[in-house]
Parts: C-alpha cells; structure tokens; sequence
C-alpha cells in the first residue's frame, strides 16, 4: 500500500511538472529601442515565473535573421513558437512549415499579412490608433496650425505604417496641418539623431516647422539632442509628440523637452503567455487580435508614469 501510494506521489509530480515545462521559441525583432529592451526583458522574466523554457532569439533587424530562427524553433520540435516580426510581408512559407510540424505560432506586438488561419492569435496594440492619438492631440494643441516634421520607423514595419497612417488620417481633417518633411529613422535614437540633423539644414533651422512627430520615443530622443546642439529649444518652442512611453521621455518631458507620447506597454509577456499556454491547455476560443491598450501621455503626468515604471 506504502508503495503505492509513493509510486502515485511519484507519478502525479512527474505529470506537473512535464505539464509545465512547455518549450517556447520567441523570435525577436532586436534590441533598436528602450521599449524593445524592456519588452525582451519582461517576455524572460514572465517565462521563467510560468516555468517555461525560453528558447530567445535577437534578429538583430535581420528578416532572414529572423526566418533563420524559425526554421530552428521548428527543428528544436518546440512546442509553440512566438515572433514578433521585423516586417509585415514575407511570412507565408515558414507559417506554412510551421503548420506542416503542428507547431502553433503567436505572432506578439507587430502584425505580418499572411492569412490569418496560419497563426492562432496576434497579441499587440492597435499602432494606427497611436497615430490617430497622437495626431488628435497635435491638433488640439495647434489648434488645428501645423507645419509637422516626421520621423518614420523601419520600412515596412507595421508600426511605421499604421502610425503613419492614423496620424495623416487625423490631421487631413485639418487644412491648417501639413507634413513638410518624412524619413526614416529606423527606431533608433541614433537614426533620430541623424535625420533631425537633415531637416533642420533643410528647413533653415526648423523655421516655420511646429512640431516634430515621431514613430517612436528613443526617434524622438535623438531629435531632441540635435535640436538642441542647434540652439533651437525642443518642447518649448516646438512640440515634440511620439510613441512608447519609455523612462527617458518622461524625463525629458519634466524638464520640459517633450511634450506627449502614446504608451506602448512593454510588460505584455503576461497577456502573450496567457494566450500561449491556454491554447496549449486546449483552450480554442482566441480572437485573432488580442488588443493591448493604448493611451496618451503627456508633461501633467509624466512623474505619475515614472513612478509607476519604477513600481512595476
Ligand atoms: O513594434 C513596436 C515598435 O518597435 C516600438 O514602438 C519601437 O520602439 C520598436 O522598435
């Protein structure tokens, strides 16, 4: 009867734990930003709270990097694979492979077109209704007068083009509002930097420009450092509005360098393993589109927002 009994205890230890060591492959987009940094940070801490084994990698902004790294999660026979994806197009044969080997793929904060039916769910934040957000707040804090210049994302990223996009939905609404001048940054703040360094050449100084737009924070970072190697004075005599809600732009906006941001979480590991391990589970009920909220933030609350992070 002893016996038993401890083969049990033995036998049912064995079933939690294989339960829930699941083996996950998350292929990332790199490391070109704060936000993504803290993103691959909490997606580690989250599965090593849950037991999962984290197989990480960092395309390094590499699409062939990244397909690379799919192809090797299939190999590995893992049990799900998360990508985040360095662009939107291109997707179709490694989801196909990936069915082939009844690998379930989550495609996590960035949105690829291939048919829908080839993943189970996308978990991320709705980018075209950042633009929209932030491009109603240039609006009403112009209002409605505005010579905008723009810092883009990574060509053919989907935050790049959905953010792109809701912003000039918004402001066509606006006679008044006109983009002068867009280019690419790659999400960096080095790329900020540099392209900023461009427009104020091309702009005489920024004369007549209203305000800066860009895709995103560690962009915006960098446009600031420029601007104010010219001599000009960001956030006091043009507005300067962006995307991510990282630490720094909170900081810039207390000493009144930045003045509003759209939030993209980066402590989503929780909602993307949430999904991942109920369809592991048998759950089959998902939306394609998990939605991540985003909201808008600006000087009034920025020491509210660092509080927060430093909380969290
Ligand atoms: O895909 C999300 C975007 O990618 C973030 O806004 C940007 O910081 C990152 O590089």
């Amino acid at each position: 009867m002893i016996r038993f009994a401890c083969f049990l205890v033995v036998a049912l230890l064995t079933v939690t734990v294989s339960a829930s060591a699941e083996t996950v492959g998350f292929s990332q987009v790199g490391a070109e930003s704060d936000w993504r940094t803290a993103f691959s940070a909490d997606m580690r801490t989250e599965a090593t709270k849950r037991g999962i084994d984290l197989h990480f990698d960092d395309a390094q902004g590499s699409v062939d990097r990244q397909l690379a790294a799919v192809r090797r999660f299939i190999a590995e026979r893992v049990d799900a694979i998360i990508i985040a994806p360095v662009v939107v197009s291109g997707w179709t044969p490694v989801l196909l492979e990936a069915k082939a080997a009844n690998i379930p793929v989550f495609i996590a904060d960035r949105s690829v077109d291939a048919d829908p039916s080839l993943f189970v769910a996308r978990i991320a934040a709705d980018f075209n209704l950042e633009g929209r957000l932030a491009g109603s707040w240039l609006a009403q804090a112009s209002r409605g007068h505005c010579s905008i210049v723009e810092l883009r994302g990574s060509d053919g990223a989907a935050p790049t083009i959905e953010r792109k996009k809701g912003f000039a939905a918004v402001i066509a609404q606006f006679p008044g509002m006109r983009i002068m001048r867009s280019d690419g940054g790659d999400f960096t703040s080095a790329g900020g930097r540099r392209v900023m360094e461009q427009f104020i050449k091309s702009t005489n100084g920024l004369k007549d420009i209203c305000s800066v737009w860009a895709h995103n924070d560690n962009m915006l970072l960098g446009a600031i450092e420029a601007m104010k190697a010219a001599g000009l004075r960001p956030g006091k005599d043009i507005l300067m509005v962006s995307v991510d809600g990282v630490p720094d732009i909170f900081h810039a906006m207390l000493a009144g360098e930045a003045s509003a941001s759209v939030e993209l979480k980066s402590d989503i590991g929780k909602y993307i393993f949430d999904v991942v391990q109920g369809y592991l589970g048998g759950r089959r009920d998902y939306q394609k589109w998990v939605l991540i909220p985003s909201d808008l933030h600006t000087p009034e609350d920025a020491a509210k927002m660092l509080e927060r992070r430093s909380g969290s």
